[in-house]
């Protein structure tokens, strides 16, 4: 199983680049720009990492990007992911980044633009990895302040994929960033947030009903709504399911008690995505080889999630056609 599961074409539609970090990268980029970390040894930063809850864990995710610091980082953070998902059979990757949490400790959005449009390039070439990415708004801070930044990036329009939204989810619901949304739609932008995550259902109504979203990330909360699931299933809305993610960070005990059987078994437009490798104990073939131990699913049901993601991507048709 192994063996065909990394052959399996991945695409991976929820990862956040910032969230690819791997604490040996975390060391040399510290070493690189001068920076102390509060940790001795890359041991010490992996045993941090023990989570009890989203909050905790974007404690220590917006600490960890305090080491990316130039144009030169931000390619070196993202080439690290490409060739880590290319050994793992990814073939395609669609990245959210974080721009507020950059400019709020004085990186310029040009110097992370820059960088990863580098490491874009040459994963393309290299590789032969094609890539998306999704800018994301902090949920936490002002929708005034995500608004500036979309305006900000306005020589980057046509580079965007999409945008979304993350962050830390209760008290933060989708509504409250309509205005922004609308403005990407305006735009041509296509849209995506996280919600029901550790947000209720109702926070994946208003992101489809306030937002405008194709794609729901996380969204395994729907299924305490069955109004909504009947809905996710007949619209065919995607969720970019991460089960690593949610049994690190407590959304559930542990991976046998995923909802993940059930989501399928309501024929919901379900893939399987890494969401933050580096902090929550590996990436796209990890969270299938898991998902294989603990569902004991077949191959075809594999096929069935990898193909999900292959239709829901964002590329064009001949792209589409190569990944199939
Ligand atoms: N930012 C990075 N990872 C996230 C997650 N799992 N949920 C919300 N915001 C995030
Ligand atoms: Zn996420």
């Amino acid at each position: 199983m192994r063996d065909f599961l990394t052959r399996l074409p991945k695409a991976e539609l929820h990862l956040h680049i910032e969230g690819s970090l791997e604490p040996e990268l975390m060391f040399a980029l510290a070493e690189r720009n001068g920076i102390a970390l509060p940790y001795a040894t890359v041991e010490d930063v992996r045993a941090a990492y023990d989570f009890s809850d989203l909050q905790s864990f974007l404690d220590l995710y917006y600490q960890g990007m305090s080491v990316l610091q130039t144009a030169q980082d931000f390619h070196d953070l993202a080439m690290d992911y490409f060739r880590r998902a290319h050994a793992e059979g990814v073939v395609h990757v669609e990245m959210h980044f974080d721009p507020q949490a950059h400019l709020a400790r004085g990186i310029e959005l040009q110097v992370v633009m820059e960088g990863l449009s580098l490491a874009r390039r040459e994963a393309a070439r290299e590789l032969g990895l094609s890539t998306a990415l999704i800018m994301a708004f902090l949920r936490d801070r002002d929708a005034d302040e995500a608004l500036k930044v979309l305006e900000e990036a306005a020589p980057y329009w046509e580079m965007l994929d999409a945008v979304g939204l993350d962050s830390a989810e209760q008290g933060n619901p989708p509504e409250k960033f309509a205005e922004v949304f609308e403005r990407a739609r305006c735009l041509g932008i296509p849209r995506v947030a996280h919600a029901g995550e550790e947000g209720p259902p109702a926070y994946i109504r208003g992101a489809l009903d306030h937002l405008g979203v194709c794609r729901i990330d996380h969204g395994v909360r729907c299924l305490e709504d069955p109004e909504l699931v009947a809905r996710l299933r007949d619209e065919q809305t995607v969720l970019t399911v991460c089960p690593l993610s949610n049994v690190r960070l407590k959304v559930v005990e542990r991976l046998e008690d995923h909802p993940l059987p059930r989501l399928l078994a309501e024929g919901l437009n379900v893939t399987l995505n890494s969401d933050d490798p580096a902090y929550f104990g590996g990436g796209m073939l990890e969270n299938f080889l898991a998902c294989q131990r603990a569902f004991g699913w077949d191959e075809a049901t594999f096929r069935r999630l990898a193909g999900n993601a292959i239709e829901a991507a964002f590329v064009d048709e001949a792209r589409r056609d190569e990944l199939r």
